[in-house]
């Protein structure tokens, strides 16, 4: 028994969260705006897919400077997406479809738009209400260099300076990420009381757990000091500072509070595995995106390191492991695996780059085959289903991300993992606004989609969408998927093969030659077809092993003999 089936206490342990990009999902009121009524009529889309859980990006109020990471209002539903009577309608049906919900926090910084930052600029320089942010004087003569060196996770300066009442320039705030979304300041008893209402507040509405945005900015050095490169762990001024340890345990003493306990998953970005799995220690968060794994070249010495590393800094601490591929954040896998580049990092993002697309989707489904047979839970981010490309031409004007813009034009931006599902039809919109309806999607969708629909890909179990709903039944009812331990088996340098469970088997080819497998009763799932018993380059297959290779060598079929 696994995922849903454990029981109360376990379902985050093995499961399938797939993540929900409301804008970009479906649209069901034809204003070409993805929409809660869209994802209502998915629903059984997504039960059918086999998944245990949805994440959905930020559906708050916002002004959507930064794809709804900057909201307005944390307790009510943007109107583009509906009512928060729809959201607990949705929250429920989905509930009763065996689906839980999962909705996204932004501790670290709120909207320009919401009340606590318009009365912190009404209210002037020394009131309290700035002290809920980060607003400083600026250094040189006139105060017009921004109050220290810090980057902008977008780049540029974090600071913008204000103007007073009288129009004179003023003091300046801090946004690690865009203008638009001030920084609060977490020393501030208001900040932590009202983030652990906005936690009760979704907890009480039935949600399954929380998915904690940019979870390791929230805490900064009160002195905002420049960064030295040689700080301590811990101490560096804005990134993964000690002090939020505490936080995330009185979140966790909280979500425990429920029955069924809530589940905290965290947007931890920090590079040293060690360091992350602090934040998983058993009165923390529950899981955490594994975002090593995700960025890791398609390599077979890279992945296992990164495998193995993962495995061994969560057991440490106790937790279960995440497997991601993708998310709205990053480019897509058939586009990244078809580079001669196949790592994801943010400073090196680049469009134009030569992509070669078949072997990209190639790739993707076996790394999707790998990512689902590994041990703990998995993320499938919308349309990876579908194994949609990165959509790399839209047109400067139609670009909404300020990731883009704050590079001065150099880094694509993320829109184009961005781009709306397509559901049906040869031609955009492919069916994503209600039955009859042609609504022009804000993010256009590329003319060459219409084998990509879901229409298209349902009929086809070949497909990649049949490809993830083979895969996730398997795992879902097969012994020793999910969480659990994993054992490698003997293979070539550039195969990663593992076993799960008694008999279950996972073999990668990373190498350009056909291989070998081992001794196996049934061939479960492949993502190509076997070439004669043998696997192909860039391909992964889930066996059924014999029982007793050893003691029996002729009961069996073997790709080997
Ligand atoms: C997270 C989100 C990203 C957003 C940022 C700021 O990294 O995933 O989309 O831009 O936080 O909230």
């Amino acid at each position: 028994m696994r995922g849903s089936d454990i029981g109360h206490s376990g379902w985050w342990r093995s499961a399938a969260i797939y993540q929900v990009y409301v804008r970009s999902f479906a649209d069901g009121t034809g204003d070409g705006v993805g929409d809660l009524a869209g994802v209502r009529a998915r629903l059984p889309y997504l039960r059918d897919l086999g998944v245990d859980a949805l994440w959905f990006t930020p559906w708050y109020p916002s002004a959507g400077a930064d794809g709804g990471y900057d909201v307005a209002d944390y307790r009510a539903i943007d109107p583009t997406y509906g009512t928060l009577a729809e959201a607990e309608a949705l929250i429920a049906e989905a509930r009763t479809m065996g689906l839980r919900t999962i909705v996204d926090v932004v501790p670290n910084h709120v909207s320009d738009q919401h009340p606590w930052f318009v009365d912190a600029l009404a209210a002037g320089p020394g009131s309290p209400e700035r002290e809920r942010f980060w607003f400083r004087p600026g250094r040189g003569r006139r105060g017009d260099e921004p109050p220290n060196g810090w980057t902008s996770e977008f780049g540029g300066t974090p600071w913008t300076r204000t103007k007073d009442a009288d129009g004179a320039p003023g003091d300046w705030y801090l946004h690690l990420f865009t203008p638009e979304q001030p920084d609060l300041n977490w020393t501030h008893p208001d900040v932590r009381r009202e983030h652990e209402e906005i936690l009760r507040f979704w907890f009480d509405r039935g949600v399954a757990g929380v998915r904690i945005d940019s979870a390791v900015l929230l805490v900064k050095h009160p002195g905002l000091p420049d960064v030295d490169p040689a700080h301590q762990p811990g101490d560096h001024p804005y990134v993964d500072r000690h002090e939020l340890h505490e936080i995330y345990a009185s979140w966790r003493r909280l979500a425990d509070s429920y029955d069924e306990p809530r589940v905290l998953i965290g947007e931890v970005w920090v590079p040293d595995p060690q360091r992350m799995s602090l934040y998983l220690r058993p009165d923390e968060m529950h899981t955490a995106f594994n975002f090593d794994f995700l960025a890791c070249p398609w390599e077979p010495a890279r992945l296992r390191v990164s495998i193995e590393m993962t495995l061994r800094t969560h057991a440490q601490v106790g937790a279960p492991a995440t497997w991601v591929l993708s998310n709205h954040d990053v480019t897509r896998p058939v586009t990244r695996y078809g580079r001669a580049d196949t790592s994801f990092a943010f400073e090196s993002k680049r469009a134009g780059i030569a992509t070669d697309l078949a072997l990209g989707q190639r790739r993707a489904r076996a790394a999707a085959l790998l990512a689902m047979a590994l041990p703990g839970s998995v993320y499938i981010y919308q349309g990876e289903e579908l194994g949609l490309p990165e959509v790399e031409d839209i047109e400067p004007h139609r670009i909404q991300d300020p990731m883009h813009f704050r590079s001065g034009g150099i880094d694509p931006g993320r829109d184009g993992a961005r781009v709306p599902l397509p559901w049906s039809g040869d031609t955009p919109p492919y069916g994503f606004g209600p039955p009859g309806t042609t609504p022009e999607t804000p993010l256009p969708q590329p003319d060459d989609w219409a084998a990509l629909t879901v229409e298209a890909q349902a009929a086809d179990p070949e497909s990649s969408l049949g490809l993830y709903r083979t895969a996730l039944r398997i795992r879902r009812t097969q012994d020793g998927l999910g969480d659990g331990p994993l054992r490698w088996l003997p293979a070539g340098g550039d195969v990663l093969a593992f076993a799960r469970g008694d008999r279950f088997a996972c073999v990668v080819n990373l190498s350009t030659d056909l291989v070998d497998l081992p001794r196996y009763d049934d061939v479960l799932l492949s993502s190509v077809p076997l070439d004669g018993g043998r696997l192909a380059p860039d391909a992964a297959a889930w066996l059924r092993l014999s029982p007793e290779p050893e003691a029996n060598p002729t009961a069996s079929r073997s790709a080997a003999t």
